[in-house]
């Protein structure tokens, strides 16, 4: 790519807005040129309105930038978007109005029937719904989102099982990184030497998000898998990195015949991205450890740059058929990542092209 797409962020302070300044610092085809944030950092120096929280060094270019007012006005027309969701439910589709492609991490849009959930290895045809948004006829501008952290773990691994055998039921039990509460989060002395047993709506959208997901686009909206879906989501003491124990039950007629290997199988060869050449694309989407007392947050979060979903202990189920745990990056595969990948996959099917957006602005 020659020229590089010029993109901003909305939310740049938060958690999710400095792992985008963080993995976008070379990206190949992206550039960041504008920050916003709310009225308490607008106008500052990025390095004096944010709280650098990541374990790289916060780029010298970035740390001199202004934060801008959170208006669509100056802003650039791909806009990587994380503000909670009550914000970004009036402001999203302030900057899809005006032109611009948001590409979003809150819950705002994502089970609008006119709004894509897209995890790219998994539906990226979904994103055909982009063209039935009131904003793409008038303005050439819309809304795609990502699910939410922990669903996003989950469907990647549920994925080419689904594809394979079926499903017909899933029961998940999450162990939540205190980073999915943004910063600054939950209090430490709450969550020191403890587990909360309770994230507010995330059990709803977890089961809600990984059936639309793993559903099929029929027509002009997203038929959900048609599978029930149960989950209990924890706080744990950890700061990057959702720990999730999964139980599934197959929904083929031979589900008593798969074996163990067929499963690992159907994680290995799952490619589905390989050959597009998409920068943020992990070689291995799902990585498969061998090992019982694996995957860890601490080991095994930063595979494949935080983009790679870490599966281990597959065994049986004796109340379902399979159970498993996985480990994936919650700001990095379940938020920023995901999103930049979100938007290479836009930009590969030519809908992030300024001519592009204005020839559908006019048809
Ligand atoms: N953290 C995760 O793992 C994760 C994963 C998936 C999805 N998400 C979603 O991503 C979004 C952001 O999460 P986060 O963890 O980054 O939250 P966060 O750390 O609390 O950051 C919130 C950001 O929103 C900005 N903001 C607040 N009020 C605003 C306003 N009125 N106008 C414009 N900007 C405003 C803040 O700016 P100031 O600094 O100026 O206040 C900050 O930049 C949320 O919807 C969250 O649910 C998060």
């Amino acid at each position: 790519m020659k020229n590089k797409h010029s993109v901003g962020i909305l939310g740049a302070t938060g958690m999710v807005g400095q792992r985008y300044i963080q993995l976008l610092e070379d990206h190949p085809w992206f550039e960041i040129t504008w920050l916003a944030a709310s009225d308490r950092s607008s106008g500052k120096a990025y390095s004096e309105a944010a709280k650098w929280r990541l374990d790289t060094p916060l780029p010298e270019r970035i740390a001199k930038m202004v934060v801008s007012p959170a208006e669509p006005e100056r802003a650039p027309k791909i806009i990587f978007a994380s503000v909670n969701a009550a914000i970004a439910r009036e402001m999203e589709p302030k900057f899809a109005a005006a032109g611009c492609a948001v590409i979003s991490n809150s819950s705002a849009f994502r089970m609008a029937p006119n709004v894509p959930l897209v995890l790219a290895e998994v539906n990226a045809d979904h994103l055909q719904m982009i063209e039935e948004q009131p904003w793409r006829k008038e303005s050439g501008g819309f809304i795609v989102t990502n699910s939410n952290c922990s669903a996003m773990g989950l469907v990647l691994a549920l994925k080419p099982i689904e594809e394979r055998f079926g499903i017909e039921q899933i029961f998940v039990t999450t162990m939540q990184a205190v980073s999915g509460a943004g910063y600054p989060g939950v209090a430490s002395m709450d969550i020191l030497d403890n587990v909360i047993p309770f994230i507010a709506s995330e059990e709803e959208k977890m089961e809600a998000e990984t059936l639309k997901l793993l559903g099929k686009l029929e027509g002009r909206s997203v038929t959900p898998l048609n599978a029930k879906i149960t989950a209990h989501c924890n706080r744990v003491p950890v700061v990057d990195g959702h720990t999730e124990c999964v139980s599934v039950k197959l929904g083929n007629k031979l589900r008593r015949e798969v074996r163990r290997e067929d499963i690992l199988a159907a994680w290995a060869e799952f490619k589905p991205l390989a050959g597009l050449e998409l920068p943020f694309a992990p070689e291995q989407p799902i990585a498969w450890r061998e090992e019982n007392d694996r995957p860890q947050p601490r080991l095994d979060r930063n595979r494949g740059k935080g983009m790679t979903v870490t599966v281990g202990r597959l065994r049986p189920c004796h109340v379902l058929d399979w159970k498993f745990v996985l480990l994936s990056h919650n700001t990095v595969r379940g938020a920023a990542g995901a999103t930049i990948l979100n938007a290479e996959m836009l930009a590969s099917l030519g809908k992030l092209e300024p001519a592009a957006v204005a020839a559908t602005a006019r048809a």
